[in-house]
This record gives C-alpha cells, sequence and structure tokens, in this order.
C-alpha cells in the first residue's frame, strides 16, 4: 500500500466540514475588510526565497524543499506566501497604481520540519499582504483583522504578542548590542548559533536549541533601542489597537523567523491552549524594506499569516461539528425505471433551485431508501410510485412528523422550497 508523505495529512469527513467553515469565515471576513483575492505559484525560483526569508533563516538553511527542474532550473516549493505576493505586486507593476493594495491568499506551504501536531511539512495558510501604506493605522487594521477573523470562528482568550524592531537605524543600534551582549558568551551557544553571531544576530533570539537558556532570556531588547521615530510609530499602533478592542500584549522577545521585518511584528495565541504547546495560531509584521530588496520601488509593506491546521486543531476541540454539518433537505425515493425517470427531473430541478438534494443510486429497495434518507437527516422525503404519476401527482412527507401531502409534479419544486 503507498502512504501518504511524513507530514502531509488528507482532510476528509468532519474536518472537510471544518475546512470549509473557516474558509467561509476567512472570505466573508476579507470582504468586509476590502480585500482582494491573490493567487500566486506554488514553487518559485529559489533566489526568491534566499532574498526575502533570508539566507540565515532556519527556513531557507534546513526546511525548504529545492529541486531543480528538467530546465536545469533552481526550484523552490513555497514556504511561506509573502514573498510571492510581493513577487507578484513588483513583475506586475502593481505599484504604479496609486491605490493602497490589500491582498489575501490561501494555499498550501512546504516546509521539511520535524512533524508533530501543529507542525506540517505540507500545511495550509490564509493570509493577508498590505502594500503602498506605511500609516500605522494599516499595522492596527492587519493585526485586527487576524483577531477578528479568530473570534469569528469562536476561538477564545485570544492574545496578540506584539513587538517593534523599528526602522533601519533602530535595527542597526540593536544588532550592535546583540554583538556587544553575545560575543563574551559564544562557547555557551549552540554551533549555530556561533554562525548567527556573524550572520545575523538577530537570528540566535529564535534559536530552537538555545530558547531556555538564560543567556537568550536576559539578551539586549529591541524597544530599548528604537529611535524617537520609531517608537512614536510603535506607540500609535498600540492606540489603535486599544480602539479596536485587541486583547495584546507588548512582548519584546519576538523578532520572528524571518529576515525580512522591520517596525511590528506580532504574534496570536489562544491562552486556552491546555495541550502545553506554544505555537501560535498566525503571526505576522512589517517590511518596508522588502519591495525595494526585490528590485521594486520604495514602498511598504505588511501582512500576516495564520495556520489553517493549527485552527482546525483549535476548533476540533469545541464540539462544533453538529452546528455545521450539512444536511441533505430532501430525499427523492423510488422504485421502478418509470419513476427513476421522474425523480431524475425532479432532483436536477430542486438542485438547481438551491435545494440540498439526494436521491437512491446504490439500487436500494423503498425500506432502504428511508433508512438512508434518515442516516443523513433528511428534512423532506418525495416519495414517488406509478399510481400518483398517472394523476400527474408525487407525495410530499415531513420526515419529522411523518405528514404526507399529495402534490401536482409540475409544483413540487415551489412546494418544497415553500416548506423547507
Ligand atoms: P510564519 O510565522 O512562518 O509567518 O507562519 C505563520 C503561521 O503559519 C504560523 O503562526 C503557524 O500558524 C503556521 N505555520 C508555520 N509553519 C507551520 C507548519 N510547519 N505546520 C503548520 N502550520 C505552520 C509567515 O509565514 C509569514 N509569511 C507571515 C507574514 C505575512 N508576514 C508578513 N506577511
Amino acid at each position: 500500500m503507498i502512504t501518504k508523505p511524513k507530514g502531509t495529512v488528507d482532510i476528509m469527513g468532519d474536518d472537510s466540514l471544518l475546512w470549509e467553515y473557516v474558509n467561509n469565515v476567512v472570505n466573508t471576513m476579507m470582504k468586509y475588510y476590502n480585500y482582494e483575492y491573490i493567487r500566486t505559484p506554488i514553487f518559485e525560483s529559489s533566489e526568491l526565497f534566499h532574498r526575502t526569508v533570508g539566507e540565515s533563516s532556519d527556513i531557507v538553511r534546513k526546511e525548504t524543499y529545492d529541486f531543480k527542474d528538467k530546465g536545469d532550473r533552481d526550484i523552490t516549493l513555497r514556504p511561506e506566501g509573502t514573498a510571492g505576493v510581493v513577487r507578484s505586486y513588483i513583475e506586475n507593476k502593481l505599484y504604479a497604481e496609486p491605490d493602497i493594495k490589500k491582498y489575501y491568499y490561501n494555499g498550501t506551504m512546504y516546509r521539511y520540519e520535524r512533524p508533530q501536531t501543529g507542525r506540517l511539512r505540507e500545511f495550509t495558510q490564509f493570509g493577508v499582504e498590505v502594500l503602498g501604506s506605511n500609516d500605522p493605522l494599516i499595522d492596527a487594521e492587519v493585526i485586527s483583522l487576524q483577531y477578528n477573523i479568530l473570534s469569528a470562528l469562536n476561538i477564545e482568550n485570544l492574545q496578540v504578542s506584539i513587538n517593534s524592531l523599528g526602522d533601519a537605524e533602530s535595527r542597526n543600534s540593536y544588532r550592535d548590542a546583540l554583538v556587544k551582549y553575545f560575543t563574551p558568551h559564544i562557547d555557551e551557544l549552540c554551533e549555530d548559533c556561533k554562525e548567527r553571531l556573524k550572520t545575523n544576530p538577530l537570528r540566535i533570539l529564535d534559536c530552537k536549541v538555545d530558547k531556555d537558556s538564560e543567556i537568550l532570556k536576559n539578551a539586549p531588547k529591541t524597544i530599548d533601542y528604537l529611535n524617537k521615530e520609531s517608537k512614536d510609530r510603535f506607540d500609535k499602533v498600540l492606540k489603535y489597537l486599544d480602539i479596536l478592542e485587541v486583547d495584546y500584549e507588548v512582548d519584546p522577545s519576538i523578532v520572528r523567523g524571518l529576515d525580512y521585518y522591520d517596525h511590528t511584528v506580532f504574534e496570536i495565541y489562544t491562552l486556552d491552549n491546555n495541550d502545553g504547546s506554544q505555537s501560535a495560531l498566525g503571526a505576522g509584521g512589517r517590511y518596508n524594506k522588502l519591495i525595494k530588496e526585490l528590485d521594486g520601488p520604495d514602498s511598504y509593506g505588511i501582512g500576516f499569516a495564520c495556520g489553517m491546521d493549527r485552527i482546525i486543531n483549535e476548533l476540533k476541540k469545541m464540539d462544533l461539528y453538529k452546528d455545521i454539518k450539512k444536511e441533505i433537505e430532501v430525499y427523492v425515493m423510488y422504485v421502478s425505471e418509470e419513476e427513476k425517470l421522474h425523480a431524475i427531473d425532479i432532483v436536477q430541478s430542486l438542485r438547481l433551485n438551491g435545494v440540498v438534494c439526494e436521491t437512491n443510486t446504490l439500487e436500494k429497495g423503498l425500506k432502504g431508501q428511508f433508512k438512508e434518507a434518515d442516516r443523513l437527516n433528511t428534512k423532506l422525503l418525495v416519495i414517488l410510485n406509478d399510481e400518483d404519476l398517472k394523476k400527474g401527482l408525487v407525495n410530499v412527507k415531513d420526515n419529522a412528523t411523518k405528514e404526507e401531502t399529495k402534490v401536482d409534479i409540475s409544483e413540487v419544486v415551489d412546494y418544497i422550497i415553500g416548506n423547507l
């Protein structure tokens, strides 16, 4: 038997109902906030991720799925969505249009990680990228959109952990402070961190090996190195979040594992997570230098991404299935071939009029069809028999009250719609 690759999932049955439910809520909220759907390729040239996510990030160093295609090109399965959207923004010269661009996406991402609960090799993210505005209100909008989507899904006790990395000047003085702090301690840290000290000392702070060490805990905090402009900007973001009633906590330890961030960075958790895992349901931040670094103009960007698989795991704990389970509204029953011809016609008319409808395709007898209709929680039954059909009638039965009504076959669709 061929089995699925490690770190991938099949989504089916009750789980697929939850996926549909989350997708519907996400799509609706994105529309309310006026975000436009964007779809970029699942694979891109490897260079894109090296230049955006960063050579020194764990994602690019250890986790990408890289291969050569038949034309000898270096290709990478996307590990995240931001790089592709920004590439598309530049390549399609969307920056030339005067308005702000607000995009959302939903798709699979690929990271060669050690699989565990909420950590997969193929996983799904939905996210947004807003391009062209540096208004702190956009930072607050993006964070509150993420917060409100998760709230609309009834995930409780949400908390946003937020921090600011500041502008280039602030980041440089912070970098210098980190080098000064870590240099005398470097022998106590892992081999990767020794390398990180030279390439990107910020990455030491999200080291998975040394994450509990006192050295990391006592490291300088970004917030103490913000220049006035960056600090004022961050204060505005927090003020707007207060108005938007987002429950947040300033957490100076958040630096994020991707290299493209500056200014606001954030992660969102549910505090109800009693399985001990502290994994974020979503995260994001501002990346004002990235567009220029990818050969675009000097512009601004910010976004977030949420892990669908992690959100579904949360919802599974909430016993939601019964509320979202799809019900079959009508089951059309027949026995003879003549009755079946009418059944085919009625089922099609009902479906095309928006009624969720099913019929017998397993050659069951009437008894079997009644059982099937009960199993599907059907509300109304249309029971066809040759006698009634000769008079142009069909029998409609309410499956709860068991009340039966003879209806003219030409009016059955209207009758059913009126009685659902
Ligand atoms: P990220 O923190 O790498 O950020 O991922 C965002 C979310 O994706 C995580 O909080 C988590 O819920 C989910 N996720 C990440 N890795 C896995 C995995 N292996 N298995 C399951 N879920 C996972 C980004 O990807 C950035 N592109 C976010 C962003 C958008 N920043 C600006 N714009």
